[in-house]
């Protein structure tokens, strides 16, 4: 088979992630209203605010902007880790980053796989923001002994997508009809089981330890617990979420509301409480639930250098000692508005101080001056 043969990782990834984003449509409805609400909210700040439409379209991001979504999942084990890593290979996505969240009190470590390249990105940024168990904190040894046997027998891929992904790595690609098929198959190991594959006495004892640690060792597989799209104006989405009397998050995390937005802000619907089927002793299924899938959305802001990153951890420190709780309780929009007010809030002083990173591009001043285009040997 010739190379051309082969449908580039960029479109896998693109055909993956709106698969997933139907599964995840089908098994949680209220991600579909989030993602019309999302879509609607994009619309009208569009249509409100020229300026930044025309910005999203000089970087590419308008065509996107509808694509673009993370999810997340948690997997056992480090074969499953790594045997993830191969997949996620096969549509351009590779880990990136290290993320501790033990010093969080959460027993896991964790990576984002995501496309690299800056084409990659901008065809379809879509990253899973993946995280393993650390069992080695579970305290209790019997339970510890107990949960590493669980996960040692369950298989989280397909026989389909495994074969799939050796062929991806000896041939170096994957031919129209078996991306198709990977994509199918892979989608399978992130699907939701409501069939549990612990009693549930041992999901209680699991749960007891830790809540993340029953999630992820009591089921067949690492189900997606969000998947999140990309809004212009968060504000007014959780407003509409609470219109819509969708039970939000009372704060929105991250910096207050700002003319230049910067770094994240999220929000997002509590968890849903699910039934679970769990395995009986003598194998009568007992009925219980189980909560780990929620809705998020997130608004993108310019990327902070170290400066600037160090001058938002101080001010949100600020904000939350304000009133000595150290809390985002009580009056917290206000405490934070009032701590960001020395934080500049427009492009010009944010780039003369050195603060965010910004990316340049010859101006039609710039492409008639010939001291500017000298040393270019060819202007677009
Ligand atoms: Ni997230």
């Amino acid at each position: 088979m010739s190379d051309t043969a082969f449908v580039p990782p960029d479109l896998i990834r693109s055909q993956f992630a709106q698969a997933m984003s139907d599964m995840y449509r089908t098994e949680v409805p209220l991600y579909g209203t989030l993602m019309e609400l999302v879509a609607k909210v994009n619309a009208d700040t569009l249509a409100a605010d020229p300026a930044l439409a025309a910005q999203l379209l000089r970087s590419g991001e308008r065509e996107r902007l509808d694509l673009e979504r993370h999810g997340a999942i948690r997997v056992g084990t480090a074969a499953e880790l790594a045997m993830l890593r191969r997949l996620f290979a096969v549509m351009g996505m590779h880990p990136v980053g290290y993320y501790d969240l033990s010093v969080a009190g959460v027993p896991v470590h964790s990576t984002a796989f995501r496309p690299i390249e800056a084409d990659a990105l901008s065809r379809n940024p879509f990253r899973v923001f993946t995280s393993l168990l650390r069992l080695e904190l579970i305290e209790n040894e019997s339970l510890r002994a107990h949960a590493a046997q669980i996960l040692a027998r369950r298989q989280i891929f397909t026989a389909g997508a495994l074969e799939l992904i050796e062929r991806h790595e000896r041939d170096g690609g994957l031919g129209r009809e078996q991306a198709g098929r990977f994509v199918a198959e892979a989608l399978e190991t992130f699907r939701w089981h409501g069939d549990a594959t612990v009693s549930l006495a041992s999901y209680r004892a699991l749960s007891d330890a830790h809540k993340l640690i029953a999630d992820v060792v009591s089921f067949h597989g690492p189900h997606i617990n969000h998947l999140t799209p990309r809004t212009l104006d968060i504000d007014a989405a959780q407003a509409e979420m609470q219109r819509r009397g969708i039970d939000a998050k009372a704060v929105i995390e991250g910096p207050p509301r700002r003319r230049c937005p910067i770094l994240l802000r999220q929000t997002s619907f509590k968890a849903l409480e699910e039934r679970v089927r769990f395995p009986g002793e003598g194998g009568a299924a007992q009925a219980g639930t189980h909560t780990a899938r929620f809705g998020e959305i997130e608004q993108r802001g310019l990327a902070l250098t170290p400066k600037g990153r160090a001058l938002y951890d101080a001010l949100l420190a600020q904000a939350r000692d304000d009133d000595g709780a150290g809390s985002t309780g009580h009056d917290y929009d206000r405490r934070l508005a009032a701590a960001f007010a020395t934080f500049p809030d427009d492009y010009e002083t944010l780039r003369r101080e050195g603060l965010g990173y910004f990316r340049y591009a010859l101006t039609d001043a710039g492409r008639a001056d010939p001291a500017a285009v000298a040393d270019r040997k060819s202007v677009v």
